[in-house]
């Protein structure tokens, strides 16, 4: 069995993209006449990268360490499967507006005074949390028999959620050096949050650097303790529908538990379409590390 996607088309650019199963061509549509504002954040990456806590970290510094709120989507929007109108219908007031998508560059709507995040990951540790995410998230999924291989079919292909990894990651890298573009991979933030928080903070303005600089750094230290794993792995923010038996959505949180998970074959597979597609674009020397 396979997991129930749906495919929508964008009619102004004939892109076709696989979505996860709740969402619809309306919702597509809707979230495609959504005008970036100058002050908008956007939080931008292929599924299982390094999103929510890319997501926490920026809420975090933008509102000066205070918590994510419990009902999380009321706040932060999610491009593809709230639409234009709801997005709108957010105003934080003093605040940016911080949207999440999973949209492949071409579909996100382009602001120059915007502000764009990306993260990204290893292509084989993404693939595995995928895997578990995919079999916990039943409700939108309805995966019968979850099984590794038959999904490690349909994803070296990019026939799952949000296209091939490799094309995603390929288009936002051609950007990494664009003003409004912050590229940031998973396993640094892993390494020296400390570093990569300061980075985020600057590239969102001066005045949040400062801002968590003030008080010996003490908010630095806040939003360090309140994105940190086990902080987010008790947060009831993220217990969203999974099914009850399965991993939580904030799973492991580790570099390199493919290991655990990937056959020699698939494992290999992964790293040759990431030399593949990386002959010209460059995208094969990000984990050279
Ligand atoms: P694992 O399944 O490998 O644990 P996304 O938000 O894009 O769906 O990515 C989810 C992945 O990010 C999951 O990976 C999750 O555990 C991991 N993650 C979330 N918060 C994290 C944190 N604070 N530190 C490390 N990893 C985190």
């Amino acid at each position: 069995t396979t997991p129930k996607y749906v495919k929508v088309k964008d009619e102004a650019t004939g892109i076709e993209i696989v979505l996860p199963g709740a969402c619809s061509q309306k919702d597509f549509n809707s979230a495609r006449k959504y005008k970036a504002k100058d002050s908008d954040v956007f939080v931008c990456s292929y599924p299982k990268t390094g999103t929510t806590w890319l997501l926490t970290i920026t809420w975090l510094i933008v509102h000066h360490g205070e918590e994510i709120p419990k009902n999380y989507t009321d706040s932060i929007p999610t491009l593809e499967f709230d639409g234009c109108e709801n997005i709108e219908a957010i105003d934080d007031g003093e605040f940016p507006r911080i949207i999440k998508t999973h949209f492949p560059y071409k579909l996100v709507p382009k602001n120059l005074k915007a502000k764009y995040l990306y993260i990204t990951r290893n292509p084989k540790d993404a693939f595995v949390s995928y895997y578990f995410h995919v079999r916990g998230f039943n409700s939108v999924y309805h995966w019968k028999n979850p099984d590794l291989s038959n999904l490690y079919e349909l994803y070296i292909k990019g026939e799952v959620t949000s296209g091939l990894f490799f094309d995603h990651l390929k288009n936002w890298y051609a950007h990494r050096n664009d003003p409004n573009v912050l590229f940031l991979l998973y396993e640094d933030v892993k390494q020296d949050p400390r570093n990569e928080v300061l980075k985020i903070a600057k590239f969102l303005g001066d005045e949040y650097e400062k801002k968590l600089k003030m008080d010996d750094g003490k908010i630095l230290e806040i939003i360090l303790e309140r994105s940190s794993f086990s902080h987010m792995k008790g947060m009831s923010a993220w217990h969203t529908t999974y099914r009850p038996e399965n991993e939580p959505f904030i799973r492991k949180g580790v570099i390199g538990d493919w290991k655990n998970h990937l056959s020699t074959e698939q494992a290999d597979g992964l790293d040759r379409a990431l030399m593949e597609h990386g002959k010209e674009s460059g995208i094969s020397k990000l984990w050279d590390k």
